[in-house]
């Protein structure tokens, strides 16, 4: 089997979870890493055990063989990273959101296409054995008309110190700031949400959303931080099979850490999964023969492999697994209705919707 040589872009907490994955799959070796940070990407190295360690991931590429980037950038620097990388012909695994504005999401999308390599985006709770099965239920069309769906998202680390304290971390900083290139939590956590609902229900044909930034700082300053991006964002969304359903995510749900729930109710049944119980089980309800519904039952799913493991298997296959670029850049579009339909206070029909090009200054 031939080796196939990784470098990792960006080199703060996420990063760790890519390089932990990675060199737990047989055929994979870390061969370097770069972030902006010199210094960090100096303790990564060495906490990881990755040869080489850069400043840019100009210098990274153009110093080293490498087949494949996984990029761990903070929001703003997906784009130009991956560009970079699929420039030089190599297959990206690109954190989530693909990018802060559907613009350059579907440049990515495209680059890719063009330059005929892997391209993956990390919507990690698709590695939830659960959602695969409640997707494989719903092609099937078992629940007959999908009429009403809920998708949640929920943390809190704006009002407890459960992840530390915001106010003194660049990691949760940046997030809270749209020059930082951040879309708030829409961009952060809805961008999953959004993703795990319509995976299973199918593409979400118009949405309304409410998208709210609260008062957490003085002036909403820290330091070079301007607090601007939301923190809650409620879509109300129709489904392109005509179902309807909310979509919320917030970092203001005191006594969640990391809670993301789904139900999915159609005419002959429904599913529900709640990953803070678990990952690989299921709910369901069916319809029985009196036309009553039966109790809900537990579903323990098959496993499914992770993303890091679907990303290689497509490089030594050829076959570009699911969820990649071209699916990043579906949902950013959402995203950007979303900051569209919350200015105008009123739905955005997605067919009708043509994104602004270029990079936003203030996203919302
Ligand atoms: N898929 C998931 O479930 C999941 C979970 C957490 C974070 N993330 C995503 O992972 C990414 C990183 O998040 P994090 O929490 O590790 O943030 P972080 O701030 O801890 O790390 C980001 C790092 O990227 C570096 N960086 C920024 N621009 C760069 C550039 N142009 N070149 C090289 N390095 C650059 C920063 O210096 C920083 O060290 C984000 O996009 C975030 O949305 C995804």
């Amino acid at each position: 089997m031939e080796m196939i040589r990784l470098a990792i872009a960006g080199t703060g907490g996420m990063a760790n979870f890519h390089a932990k994955h990675f060199s737990s799959i047989r055929g994979v070796k870390l061969v370097a890493c770069c972030d902006v940070l010199k210094e960090r990407a100096a303790e990564f190295a060495t906490k990881h055990d990755v040869p080489q360690h850069f400043a840019s991931v100009e210098s990274m590429l153009d110093s080293c063989q490498v087949d494949a980037v996984s990029v761990a950038t903070s929001d703003g620097s997906h784009a130009p990273v991956s560009l970079a990388a699929i420039a030089r012909g190599k297959h990206v695994l690109c954190e989530k959101p693909l990018a802060p504005t559907y613009p350059e999401a579907i440049k990515m999308a495209e680059a890719a296409q063009s330059a005929g390599v892997i391209n993956m985006v990390n919507f990690s709770y698709r590695d939830s054995a659960a959602i695969q099965a409640m997707a494989a239920v719903t092609a099937k069309g078992d629940l007959g008309r999908i009429l009403h769906v809920q998708g949640s998202y929920l943390q809190g680390w704006l009002a407890s110190a459960y992840w530390g304290n915001w106010r003194t971390n660049s990691a949760w900083l940046w997030r809270l700031s749209s020059s930082h290139g951040s879309l708030g939590v829409l961009g952060d956590i809805g961008v999953h949400i959004v993703d795990f609902t319509s995976y299973p229900v199918g593409g979400i044909a118009s949405v309304h959303c409410l998208l709210k930034t609260f008062d957490k700082a003085p002036d909403n300053r820290v330091g070079e931080y301007r607090l601007d991006a939301n923190d809650t964002a409620l879509l109300t969304v129709e489904f392109e099979g005509g179902a309807a359903g909310t979509i919320a995510t917030t970092r203001w749900a005191t006594g969640h850490a990391n809670s993301v729930t789904l139900a999915i109710y159609g005419e002959n049944g429904a599913l529900r999964v709640d990953l803070d119980k678990s990952w690989s089980e299921y709910e369901r309800c069916r319809i029985g023969r009196d036309g009553k519904h039966g109790a809900w039952e537990r579903v323990v799913a098959k496993p499914t492999p992770n993303i890091y493991k679907r990303f290689v298997k497509s490089i030594r296959t050829g076959r570009n697994d699911a969820p990649d670029f071209a699916r990043g850049a579906e949902v950013q579009k959402v995203l950007d209705a979303c900051v569209y339909s919350n200015r105008r206070a009123r739905p955005v029909v997605l067919s009708d919707f043509q994104p602004k090009t270029g990079r936003r200054k203030r996203l919302a």
